[in-house]
């Protein structure tokens, strides 16, 4: 069901509560990748534009429910406050007297961002009293934290019962952008999925095989495939628990028509040897001591080929350690080869996203989701509760 968005709501003049992901990366008090900063502000500043007061929530990692001074939020808004170019007053804390006062204060246009809203317990337990006691604060709710958006939380579900509930223009591209290769998606249909962990990208794997024509599968998440289709993978880490569903998801793509394609060869390391010390193997070769770290050149031979046929991609995950130069070829030799003018390429997850940026091509990739999690539990077609609590654009 279509939600109704910060358009289609007065809100001139309204105290606007807007729940926001700024779950960003910090070091020495500086944020240092301030993209979902960016990509909240086209809201702040149409709500800025149409004279509301703006009332900024978050969440910064995860303090469980105590504060902690490592999640403040105060590093964000120094660099919102420089990003968006006026005064953004940061409040220490996210109910009670100062943020009531700090409200009652503020002018039409002005920008306030509470505390990291994790500091409350009740923050994760979606508390209802506590939702309501937020919704206090505001006229009218706006969720534009996709990022989140898989969360059943008070600031992310819980206070859109007590408030008219829209979407902000972050939360519309990001449906709007994956509702589109999930339903209409221009075919071929390509979906590359790296990472740690099969237990992870189960779901969205079988989601993804009635929709994709064909699944690239590399970085650990291979390590299990490989083990399924009867190669012995060495040290590298292999979910076992996870070896039958993968023999399953194997005979369902079958079922369905769908390719999916493994790496032919790999890069691997012998136990106690360095880093630098590799050898590109093929994945029968693959010695009882190596552990790998990387696609091989031929298989990034046959991923760029498939992706050079295909008209949408979805990839999440890396398919290597593309920290390390040595490890990083097979993950940023894909970036590249996704970042073509005639593709509709989505990427989502913090580790992909950084691996695009790192190729140098973010600029040429369609749609950077700012949801990892998020990304995938919507792909994976289940109901993201802080989409669903929003008002439906029908009513
Ligand atoms: C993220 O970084 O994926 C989101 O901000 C959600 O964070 P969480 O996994 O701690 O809920």
């Amino acid at each position: 069901m279509a939600k109704k968005t910060v358009r289609d709501i007065e809100i001139t003049g309204k105290r606007v509560l807007v729940r926001v992901d700024f779950n960003v990366p910090i070091e020495n008090g500086k944020v240092t990748d301030d993209t979902r900063i960016k990509e909240a502000l086209p809201t702040i500043r149409y709500l800025r534009e149409n004279k509301a007061k703006i009332i900024l929530i978050s969440h910064l990692g995860r303090p469980k429910g105590k504060i902690n001074e490592k999640y403040r939020l105060t590093p964000v808004a120094q660099r919102l406050q420089e990003l968006l170019g006026v005064t953004v007053l940061k409040i220490d804390d996210c109910l009670g007297d100062k943020p009531a006062a700090a409200v009652k204060a503020m002018q039409p246009g002005e920008v306030i961002l509470l505390e990291n809203v994790r500091f409350y317990p009740e923050e994760e337990k979606n508390d209802p009293a506590f939702a309501q006691k937020l919704s206090l604060l505001a006229d009218v709710y706006v969720n534009d934290a996709f990022g989140a958006v898989h969360r059943a939380h008070a600031s992310t579900e819980g206070v859109a019962h007590f408030l008219p509930a829209v979407m902000g223009f972050l939360m519309e591209k990001e449906v709007k952008a994956l509702t589109k290769i999930l339903t209409v998606p221009e075919r071929p249909f390509a979906a590359i999925l790296g990472g740690a962990k099969v237990s992870d990208k189960i779901g969205v794997v079988k989601n993804l095989l009635g929709k994709v024509d064909v699944l690239l599968v590399g970085g650990g998440l291979a390590n299990t495939f490989l083990k399924a289709q009867g190669y012995e993978v060495g040290k590298s880490p292999v979910e076992e628990d996870k070896i039958k569903t993968a023999g399953e998801i194997f005979a369902l793509a079958k079922s369905r028509g769908v390719k999916i394609i493994l790496p032919v060869d790999v890069v691997v390391v012998s136990e106690g040897e360095a880093a630098d010390k590799i050898k590109i193997v093929k994945v029968d070769e693959i010695p009882a001591d190596g552990q790998i770290f990387d696609l091989g050149p031929e298989s990034i031979k046959i991923f760029k080929e498939v992706l050079q046929g295909a008209k949408t991609v979805f990839w999440n995950g890396p398919l290597g350690v593309f920290e390390q130069k040595v490890f990083a070829e097979g993950t940023l030799a894909i970036a590249r080869a996704i970042a073509e003018d005639n593709l509709t390429s989505v990427v989502g997850g913090g580790d992909t996203l950084a691996a695009v940026s790192k190729a140098g091509v973010a600029q040429k990739i369609t749609h950077l989701s700012t949801g990892g999690g998020a990304s995938l539990e919507f792909l994976e077609g289940k109901v993201l509760p802080g989409l669903a609590a929003l008002t439906d654009a029908a009513k």
